[in-house]
């Protein structure tokens, strides 16, 4: 059944978590205020349609529902979770629980998207204070997979539970943080970072633009993949983390930070610092730096997808698990998917090498389907792609959902002749035809596939006979019908 999320407070957070519900089926109900609500969100979501599903390579579920309830009462009645996002304010996020708590289930999760309050504050006066938790992203929200989890001394166990297992099917990654304290993990670091910052701008040491290319062309780029301490361990070298901080921890005792030192937000700062951000970045409006933020989100997160490693593994296990569908007789579905903005080129559209991306996972999806998978590979057996012919028939873009459908023209014995179909809808965008020869990994010779493999493949290739050679199938360069 669908599941329902009610947002309250729709702003920067409140949209961003709104788009990852949605985009992942739930139906959404936002409560908020503001007359500009529908609007800004409707902007949010349009950054998050182009973004997010980009980053998958199987076919999101169908979107949910948007409504805007005219209440809290209305948007929370029934629903599963509750995601409080209204300013940081303790008084009013009270205001706000007491009236959630009136009229939401008594099972749903109840998050908070606070940036600093503790669990424990945030429940003073709760109606059932182990209902609430700290559920805190990181701008966007539809984007980033963090949700630092915070629960109280009082936290109800299947809650949290419940909490944890939706934020993982939901393509986010909880951090249960241990112990609550002010501004929970994340925040603390980032705060120290941006103190470090705002001293380096007030001193005249550095501007606004040379401490975000400090940051961005040197350790911003390890952190994202390594984080910290795995980071530093490599820096020891052979000998690892003890090296390294006896080599470096004396460095903590000079004065090479300002510690906890804030410098005084006075006019002039507050001036030098916009000013200063005006002149790196003024060109650009907020919504094309979230584009090209986005975008630049996406790329780096797919190619850590590739490698399988951090927030790309996270990726790996949520194509998984938003499954593929048993195929039925007939064509077979071995694609479906949305181009992200990283495969286009300089004219806007997709570029030719993955025409090829796309066709070969399109090979490997109709290998699984007959059985040659992982384990049929890990046992020593695999097809191997001897001869490819694409087709460029029509024009694909960035954020295009597009299919492939696989015509078995010759399956039997050694050989493996397919046809795949790229489609947007009825639109046929590309055709490509590829010869597999199945090899024995051991002797990298060409071999009989095991017979399981045989006789499915057979099965398929019975069916897809009956069926009309597909136009443009057997084709030679440069050929006309
Ligand atoms: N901006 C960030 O980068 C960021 C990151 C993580 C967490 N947070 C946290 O998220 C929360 C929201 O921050 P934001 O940046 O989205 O603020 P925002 O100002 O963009 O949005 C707040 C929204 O709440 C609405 N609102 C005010 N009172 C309300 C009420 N009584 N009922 C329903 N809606 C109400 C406002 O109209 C506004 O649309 C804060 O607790 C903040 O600490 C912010």
């Amino acid at each position: 059944m669908t599941k329902t999320a009610a947002i309250i407070g729709g702003g920067v957070i409140g949209g961003g978590w709104a788009a990852r519900f949605l985009l992942n089926g739930w139906d959404v109900r936002i409560s908020d205020p503001d007359p500009e609500a529908a609007r800004k969100i409707g902007e949010v979501l349009a950054n998050a349609r182009r973004s997010l599903p980009a980053l998958a390579d199987v076919a999101m579920p169908p979107e949910g529902r948007l409504s805007f309830a005219t209440s809290i009462a209305e948007a929370v009645a029934g629903a599963d979770w509750v995601q409080e996002s209204v300013p940081e304010r303790l008084d009013i996020k009270h205001r706000v629980f007491a009236e959630i708590q009136a009229y939401a289930r008594a099972d749903a999760v109840i998050g908070s998207s606070t940036s600093g309050f503790k669990p424990s504050e945030l429940q003073q006066g709760a109606a059932r204070p182990g209902q609430i938790f700290v559920c805190h992203p990181f701008n966007p929200v539809y984007l980033l997979p963090l949700i630092e989890v915070v629960g109280s001394d009082v936290a109800d166990p299947a809650i949290r539970q419940t909490c944890v297992d939706t934020l993982e099917k939901l393509g986010m990654k909880p951090l249960l943080v241990r112990k609550e304290i002010d501004a929970h993990i994340a925040d603390r670091f980032l705060e120290a970072v941006w103190r470090e910052a705002l001293w380096l701008v007030k001193d005249g040491i550095a501007t606004t633009e040379e401490i975000d290319d400090a940051i961005r062309f040197g350790f911003g780029l390890r952190w994202g993949q390594m984080g910290l301490f795995e980071t530093y361990r490599i820096a020891g070298g052979e000998a690892g983390m003890k090296h390294f901080i006896a080599q470096f921890g004396p460095c903590l005792a000079w004065p090479w930070t300002k510690l906890t030192d804030v410098p005084e937000l006075t006019d002039e700062l507050v001036e030098t610092l916009a000013s200063q951000s005006d002149a790196q970045s003024g060109m650009h409006s907020i919504r094309e730096l979230e584009r090209i933020r986005d975008d630049n989100l996406v790329g780096m997160m797919r190619a850590l997808k590739r490698n399988n490693w951090g927030a790309g593994a996270l990726l790996v296990a949520q194509d998984r698990r938003m499954g593929r569908t048993a195929p039925a007789p007939g064509l077979v579905e071995t694609q479906n998917r949305q181009v992200p903005q990283s495969w286009t080129d300089y004219n806007g559209h997709m570029n030719e090498a993955h025409y090829l991306e796309v066709f070969a996972a399109a090979s490997d999806r109709f290998m699984e389907i007959i059985g040659a998978d992982a384990d049929y590979i890990a046992a020593g057996n695999s097809y191997f792609t001897a001869e490819t012919h694409i087709r460029h028939i029509d024009e694909v873009h960035a954020g295009a959902r597009v299919r492939v459908e696989t015509q078995v023209l010759a399956g039997a014995g050694k050989k493996l002749h397919l046809f795949h179909s790229l489609f947007e809808g009825a639109r046929l965008l590309a055709t490509g035809e590829h010869l597999l020869l199945h090899v024995n990994l051991n002797s990298r010779a060409t071999s009989e596939p095991l017979p399981d493999v045989v006789a499915k493949l057979a099965d398929y290739a019975k069916a897809h006979a009956t069926m009309p050679r597909p136009e443009g199938a057997g084709r030679a360069v440069g050929q006309k019908p």
